[in-house]
């Protein structure tokens, strides 16, 4: 088992990465707690609930509806609920068990319930074990706009059972592997080249191959949110390809394209803004097209998408200070920057060449 310490302080927490961990007693039964709860639903309930070896965790459950369409307040209140109705007290922690939206769900749950209790993140997928899980950003969406509502809370552990990748489908893996890739154009060029050298080996899940891309992915994560816990500067270069991500995913309507998807796309539209912003090159771009590609992520928007239409999604995102947008581009792979100061027509052009 591999572990890695998100270092902020006195909210330090661990990250412990494995095959089979959940089945390991000591993890969960070192956390202290009056009385835990697990917020979870239907699907990973069935498929993986039994993994957990904790009966005080196991048997409190909180079932939420699957998907991004859930991430609204009725579902917070579901858990607000139950921890009332069960007087659960500020000494309590409940564990989210689930992928993203779970994640995201139940941590602003934990940090708005009695003013803030402990929560502890075991994501199921893979884009929830490389990026959602850690770092404490929680929250969830609102009619006008994806991830409005929300707060930073950091989980007192995160628990990722590698094994438990083997019930995801093809495409939610491919989704996670963008956030993957990601970590590699923003800062570690030799960890980029290993994903392309070891594609085939990634995608038939290869148990070393996965471990080292979750390790990876976590570390990098770790360090940037040890730095910027709060996204006053660098924590926003882990946002590379989201502001045109967003707004695909919003454009299209939530759960058309998997976020992960729509970021991937994102990158090469961030990367053709930096090539007509002269920082990067064309050979670059076509190396990150081709390992987009090689797991089978789009390229391209979907034809007939209205590009100043999505322009105004992007408008926005939370991104936008004083009518400026911000964004993040690709210096290089294995850099990125930030900047407010890239025109209009650059970014539609961009836009524009992404069109099928
Ligand atoms: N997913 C980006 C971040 O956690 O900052």
């Amino acid at each position: 088992m591999k572990k890695i310490i998100v270092k902020l302080n006195d909210r330090s927490y661990p990250i412990y990465i494995g095959k089979n961990i959940l089945s390991n007693k000591s993890l969960l039964g070192n956390i202290k707690s009056e009385k835990f709860a697990v917020v979870t639903n239907k699907k990973i309930k069935s498929l993986h609930l039994s993994k957990i070896n904790n009966a005080s965790i196991k048997n409190n459950q909180i079932i939420l509806n699957d998907g991004e369409k859930y991430k609204n307040q009725e579902s917070i209140d579901k858990i607000y609920n139950y921890l009332l109705k069960n007087k659960y007290s500020r000494d309590s922690c409940i564990i989210a068990f689930g992928g993203g939206v779970i994640g995201d769900i139940t941590g602003y749950a934990s940090a708005t319930y009695q003013r803030g209790i402990n929560f502890v993140q075991i994501p199921t997928t893979l884009l929830s074990m490389v990026d959602s899980s850690v770092g404490g950003k929680t929250g969830i969406n609102h009619s006008l706009g994806k991830n409005m509502i929300g707060a930073f809370h950091q989980p007192i552990a995160v628990i990722i059972d590698t094994e438990i990748l083997k019930t995801l489908s093809k495409r939610q893996f491919s989704a996670g592997m963008a956030e993957v890739i990601k970590y590699g154009i923003i800062e570690d060029k030799k960890f980029f080249n290993w994903i392309r050298k070891n594609t085939e080996k990634i995608k038939m899940q290869d148990p070393e191959s996965i471990i080292k891309i979750v390790k990876k992915s976590c570390e990098i994560k770790a360090k940037i949110v040890s730095l910027d816990e709060r996204e006053k500067n660098i924590r926003a270069l882990l946002n590379l390809g989201h502001t045109f991500g967003h707004a695909i995913e919003n454009y299209l309507g939530y759960g058309k394209w998997l976020h992960g998807e729509a970021i991937a796309c994102g990158f090469l539209i961030a990367a053709s803004v930096a090539i007509q912003n002269k920082t990067m090159s064309i050979s670059e771009y076509d190396q990150i097209k081709d390992l987009i590609e090689a797991f089978n992520l789009p390229t391209k928007l979907p034809k007939n998408i209205n590009v100043e239409k999505l322009f105004k999604i992007m408008l926005l995102d939370k991104k936008v200070k004083n009518n400026e947008m911000t964004y993040v581009l690709p210096k290089n792979i294995g850099k990125a920057y930030i900047t407010n100061k890239i025109k209009k027509n650059i970014v539609i052009k961009a836009l524009k060449d992404h069109v099928k």
